[in-house]
């Protein structure tokens, strides 16, 4: 069975967020490893951000029929890591979710000034 989950943000909102709650967003939504991606990013780090964002919640999308508690998914259950030629990729780092139900898991990411959007698309055993 495919499934397939899509998000959109504005880059301004991830940016108020935060710039505004500081610490206590990023640590909540980002794990160590991206917040060092996207800050690696520079005056474009507000579009990183943003794009990690979209695609968790597009990851969220995608996997939900297979959540069993979605009230216990946290935001850096879903981690996105780029491979060396940049290429964006999902791990997921919690037990709620069954990975062995996971058969392929694909993201895409993509951003400009304003706005972050990415997809997923995940095969799930039957
Ligand atoms: C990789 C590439 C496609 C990125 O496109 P872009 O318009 O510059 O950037 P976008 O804002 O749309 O997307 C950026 C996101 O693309 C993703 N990305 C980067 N390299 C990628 C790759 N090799 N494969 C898949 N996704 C990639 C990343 O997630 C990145 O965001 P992040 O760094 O915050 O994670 C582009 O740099 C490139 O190499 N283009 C060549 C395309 C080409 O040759 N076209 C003609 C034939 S189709």
């Amino acid at each position: 069975m495919l499934r397939c989950g899509t998000d959109i943000i504005e880059v301004n909102r991830i940016k108020d967020a935060i710039e505004k709650i500081q610490n206590n967003f990023k640590n909540r939504v980002y794990t160590q490893k991206e917040i060092e991606y996207c800050e690696s990013k520079n005056v474009q780090k507000y579009q990183s951000y943003s794009g990690r964002f979209a695609a968790k919640e597009a990851i969220f999308k995608a996997l939900s029929d297979i959540i069993e508690d979605k009230y216990k998914i946290k935001w850096t259950d879903f981690e996105i890591i780029n491979d060396k030629t940049g290429n964006p990729h999902v791990q997921i780092n919690t037990d709620i979710i069954d990975k062995n139900k996971i058969k392929n898991i694909d993201i895409s990411i993509s951003h400009c000034k304003e706005y972050a959007t990415s997809m997923c698309i995940v095969e799930i055993t039957e």
